[in-house]
């Protein structure tokens, strides 16, 4: 007992005391001091505690550490089982060896088979470099596996500390990344590699840092304070989402009351070009205080994350009226399909809130790819089969008409409030075009487009148009936007739906 005890404690002390101090006096927390807080309390059990490493060169076999750079076990969050995998920063930098990367291709079989999340606390130095190969090895297993569990049950990667070169990829295929502000990093290539190749000079910081990550790449879609904060998110994360594929999330008590707003109906501006803040409107329609977003300084024309409704889980799309007037453009689509994908793959329900004036114009989005990328989001909700639900609160032009989770593509309800303009393109451009050689003859042609503008605005700039055709469903006051939700939400909340036999379909990428 004695000495499996000695070993156990020897096993907690990591890359020892020193090296502690070290990784405290950055501000970081321990690998097992995260897990202790990111799990339920004495839920931790620790798997391969005392694995160590099995290389030989370069002096190695001299330098054993019980754990090998890696915390990893099982546990709950919120009474829910979770496989966990913590890099040790205080081990060799966290780098990941052969046996490194076979501890953390155990938990993750495990949770693939247990149909549980799998969250990784990532902090190290990348490939164990005496170890060549083998460490490249390692990586592509956990790649594989990566994969292997995608869409199957929830994986969450917090990057609390260096993660470069090919370790980037582990955390890009799994479902959502969150990234500590300061004290951690993601690239393919340094600072210095940069240098040389491109001259480029650059910090660690300013090339792949938090801030970088959460505005520029969209490569992370959440960031931290600091551990704690990072630690918290997860959690908040994780209770919007189920344990697998097969399950459905977890609602919390609710009781239906009257469920009107009336903050709802003073939101919208008295002139259909004035922007309004979409977040506003969120606000008005979920449960207090319950919408999370995610990927919240990227592409901000467009705003996804969760919320609650009635105490169910659902995921929020809406375009942002106060970016870009919420246009659709190449990033805000991307990170839209995305999110669209995520919720179906784990059966969290839709809500899509709709005020877009079409898709941005111009030689930088068509080079870059709007169709394609466009027709991702198109894409992702057309293969959807959660249940989807539209409100269209002001315009919806265009292209960006359907796409938005139209009736057409699968929406299972679609509700519009009185003001929303739902029409081919606005009535200035569209009069443009069809009453060409009538204004163009005409004595005073700015009288005889704005009469045509009035005109065109008079036929398509409401949603009667679209309803007339069944469109939609429902034109719904504001203020009572929440309680149509929550009961439509219920109506449609066993929907299923039979797709015919594929292996895969072939998402525009
Ligand atoms: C082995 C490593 C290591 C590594 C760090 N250490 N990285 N040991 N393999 N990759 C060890 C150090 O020797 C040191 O040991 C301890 O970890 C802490 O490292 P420090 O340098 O003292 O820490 P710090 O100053 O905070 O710098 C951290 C760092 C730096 C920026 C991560 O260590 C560094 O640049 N490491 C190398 C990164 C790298 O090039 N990795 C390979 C990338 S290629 P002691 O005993 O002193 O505590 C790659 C390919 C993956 O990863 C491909 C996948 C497909």
């Amino acid at each position: 007992m004695k000495e499996l005890k000695d070993k156990i404690a020897l096993s907690h002390l990591g890359g020892g005391q020193k090296r502690i101090d070290k990784q405290h006096a950055k501000g970081k927390l321990t690998a097992r001091e995260r897990v202790q807080l990111l799990l339920d309390d004495d839920s931790f059990e620790e798997i391969g505690g005392l694995v160590t490493h099995r290389t030989k060169d370069f002096g190695m076999e001299d330098q054993k550490f019980y754990g090998d750079g890696v915390v990893t076990g099982y546990g709950t969050i919120a009474q829910r089982l979770v496989y966990i995998f913590a890099q040790d920063f205080t081990v060799f930098g966290g780098s990941l060896s052969e046996t490194h990367a076979e501890k953390i291709c155990k938990v993750m079989d495990l949770a693939i088979k247990a149909g549980a999340p799998i969250i990784g606390l990532n902090d190290s130095g990348g490939a164990r470099i005496q170890e060549g190969v083998r460490s490249l090895g390692g990586y592509a297993d956990i790649f594989y596996r990566n994969v292997q569990a995608s869409g199957v049950v929830p994986q969450i990667s917090a990057i609390m500390g260096p993660c470069a070169g090919g370790a980037v990829y582990s955390p890009a295929m799994t479902d959502y990344t969150i990234m500590v502000e300061g004290s951690s990093y993601m690239f393919v290539t340094g600072p210095n590699v940069v240098k040389t190749v491109t001259n480029e000079e650059v910090t660690a910081e300013d090339l792949g840092g938090a801030s970088a990550h959460s505005t520029k790449s969209g490569v992370t879609h959440l960031t931290a304070q600091n551990d704690l904060d990072c630690i918290l998110k997860i959690k908040r994360l994780l209770s919007y989402l189920p344990q697998n594929c097969e399950e459905k999330t977890i609602d919390l008590p609710f009781e239906f009351g009257n469920e009107i707003r009336e903050e709802l109906e003073t939101i919208l501006p008295d002139t259909s070009n004035k922007p309004y803040d979409m977040k506003d409107v969120i606000a008005g329609i979920v449960d207090l205080d319950s919408f999370f977003e995610i990927h919240e300084n990227y592409a901000d024309n467009i705003i996804v994350g969760y919320a609650r409704l009635g105490g169910k889980s659902i995921g929020i799309i809406a375009n942002q009226p106060f970016s870009l007037a919420g246009v659709l453009d190449v990033e805000s689509s991307k990170k839209a399909a995305r999110f669209v994908r995520t919720c179906d793959c784990f059966n969290v329900p839709m809500l899509v809130l709709v005020d877009v004036p079409g898709f941005l114009p111009g030689t930088d989005q068509e080079w870059q790819g709007i169709i394609l990328n466009g027709a991702k989001l198109l894409y992702a909700f057309s293969e959807a089969t959660v249940p989807r639900i539209s409100v269209i609160t002001r315009k919806a032009y265009g292209g960006a008409y359907d796409v938005m989770n139209s009736k057409h593509i699968g929406a299972d309800f679609n509700f519009a409030w009185p003001q929303a303009e739902i029409a081919v393109m606005g009535a200035k451009g569209a009069s443009e075009i069809i009453f060409k050689k009538e204004i163009s003859e005409a004595k005073d042609k700015t009288a005889k487009l704005k009469e045509k503008e009035d005109e065109y605005a008079a036929l398509f700039a409401n949603p009667y148009s679209a309803a007339d055709r069944g469109f939609i469903d429902e034109i719904i006051e504001p203020k009572a936007t929440r309680r149509k939700l929550i009961k439509a939400f219920s109506a449609i909340q066993n929907k299923v739906v039979i797709r015919p036999a594929r292996k895969h379909g072939n998402i525009p990428l």
